[in-house]
């Protein structure tokens, strides 16, 4: 990393002052590299929740939280949303460009022909029970992964990373359309190589031995754009999460499975469960939506108003006004009436009412990209238990680049924070007859 400027710190306490580079970046914020301060102060930083620390120099996506900007490796979402697909923005991340056609058939070839799971792996899920959180048997069979390949791939062998990728992207949907399987008592169905990615997810969710299933093309279409709007996100909770267990040179498969229960938190991608949970309840409690607005302000009440604020984006973000255009269009299309249609006219309501409260407002919190994702999975025939899992299927992609892009790192170092320790210190251990 070249520097050219620099910033200096005095300790006021003892006047000594010490000089550290400061970085610029192609865009964003420059970065002070604090790296040799302890060793130059004795202190360490304090940043829980990391609200001012970059983790890590990427190349990868690039956010702009006040300009409500995303891009991924230097294109805008809006762009991708409305001409590429999940599988080409698979490749642009992976291979930071885009592919040519030839390119494209091929990498498509090569996912396809990756989607089949072990059939070992296959009975894996009749040991869960019938109610087990789809979310719970993604964590356990994508960690589990590693057990059908840990030996056949060197973590510093640039190609067998790039095979992990496939096999990644590939399976992903194969191992949560199992899990709904499971779960509702339905037969598993294999992946077919004449469907396209998404038509696959659904023909491997929806179809049935009895009659021919052929995917929605809206459906399909319809996902595959909210899969280009959450493949990745710069170094949140669950990407940062596989960039520090991978850090330690664990297996890929293990990384991945580390992010996908990061993400299961409500605060993070568990986020578009909550939502379309927290609109039934405000459907279903007939009570005016400025109660839920108020008790969202409530310190004394846990209550959040969930699909709401965000860490970076202080504008509203830019995936939520896209996810929102697809909501309307294909509860429009698919002229979707009943608890769909009122969901939605719930959530638009809310938002105003939101958007109109000076606690909102004052704290930059807009809707994010789970306000909406929640109701055009509803639409899809999608079980609300099931959200999550699509955003892992979708952040997948985004997860392995972040990994392939840490390990190519020659900088790389076991990621290992220290703390403020405010505990006991100093103590004689007191015999159990004395205390
Ligand atoms: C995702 O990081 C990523 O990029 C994540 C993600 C991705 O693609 O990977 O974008 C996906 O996780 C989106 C976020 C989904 N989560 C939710 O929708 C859950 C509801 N939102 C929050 O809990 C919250 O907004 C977070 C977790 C998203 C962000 O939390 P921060 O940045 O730590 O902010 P904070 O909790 O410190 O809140 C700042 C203030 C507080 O009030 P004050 O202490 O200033 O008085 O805003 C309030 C909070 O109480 N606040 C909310 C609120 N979110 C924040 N108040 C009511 N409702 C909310 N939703």
């Amino acid at each position: 990393m070249s520097n050219e400027e620099t910033v200096t710190i005095t300790d006021n306490s003892t006047g000594k002052q010490v000089t550290l580079p400061l970085y610029k970046p192609t865009a964003g914020p420059k970065v002070i590299d604090i790296g040799s301060l302890y060793k130059e102060l004795g202190y360490f930083t304090y940043d829980p929740g990391f609200m001012s620390t970059a983790s890590c120099s990427s190349a990868i996506t690039f956010l702009d939280g006040g300009k409500g900007v995303l891009q991924y490796r230097g294109y805008p979402i809006e762009q991708l949303a409305e001409q590429s697909s999940y599988l080409e923005v698979c490749y642009l991340l992976l291979n930071n460009r885009l592919p040519n056609s030839n390119e494209l058939d091929q990498f498509t070839n090569t996912i396809t022909r990756h989607t089949m799971l072990h059939e070992a792996m296959i009975r894996f899920y009749s040991g869960f029970r019938r109610d087990a959180h789809p979310m719970a048997i993604m964590v356990g069979c994508v960690g589990a992964l590693s057990a059908f390949y840990h030996d056949h791939m060197d973590i510093h062998n640039e190609e067998h990373r790039m095979i992990t990728a496939y096999r990644l992207v590939a399976k992903m949907p194969t191992i949560a359309a199992l899990s709904y399987r499971h779960a509702n008592g339905k037969p598993f169905v294999y992946p077919r190589n004449s469907l396209s990615y998404t038509e696959n997810f659904l023909h491997m969710m929806f179809s049935m031995p009895t009659e021919e299933y052929v995917p929605d093309p809206l459906l399909a279409k319809a996902l595959d754009l909210i899969m280009i709007l959450h493949a990745d996100h710069e170094q949140n909770a669950s990407t940062s999460t596989v960039r520090l267990a991978g850090s330690s040179d664990a297996n890929p498969f293990a990384a991945v499975a580390s992010g996908i229960a990061a993400l299961w938190g409500p605060a993070h991608g568990g986020a578009n469960e909550a939502v379309i949970r927290m609109l039934i309840d405000i459907n279903q409690s007939g009570k005016p939506l400025q109660a839920f607005v108020d008790r969202a302000k409530d310190k004394n009440d846990p209550f959040r108003l969930m699909g709401f604020g965000h860490r970076v984006y202080k504008n509203y973000d830019p995936r939520a006004k896209l996810v929102r255009e697809v909501c309307h269009k294909l509860l429009k299309d698919m002229e979707a009436t009943g608890e769909q249609q009122k969901l939605l006219e719930t959530a638009m309501a809310l938002e105003k009412v939101a958007l109109e409260d000076d606690y909102f407002v004052e704290r930059n919190l807009y809707p994010n990209v789970d306000f909406y994702s929640g109701i055009i999975f509803l639409a899809m025939g999608i079980p609300m238990n099931m959200f999550t899992v699509i955003f892992a299927m979708a952040r997948t992609i985004g997860w392995i680049t972040q990994w392939i892009e840490m390990m190519s790192d020659s900088e790389l170092k076991i990621g290992r924070p220290r703390q403020l320790y405010n505990g006991a210190i100093d103590l004689d251990y007191v015999p159990i007859d004395k205390r």
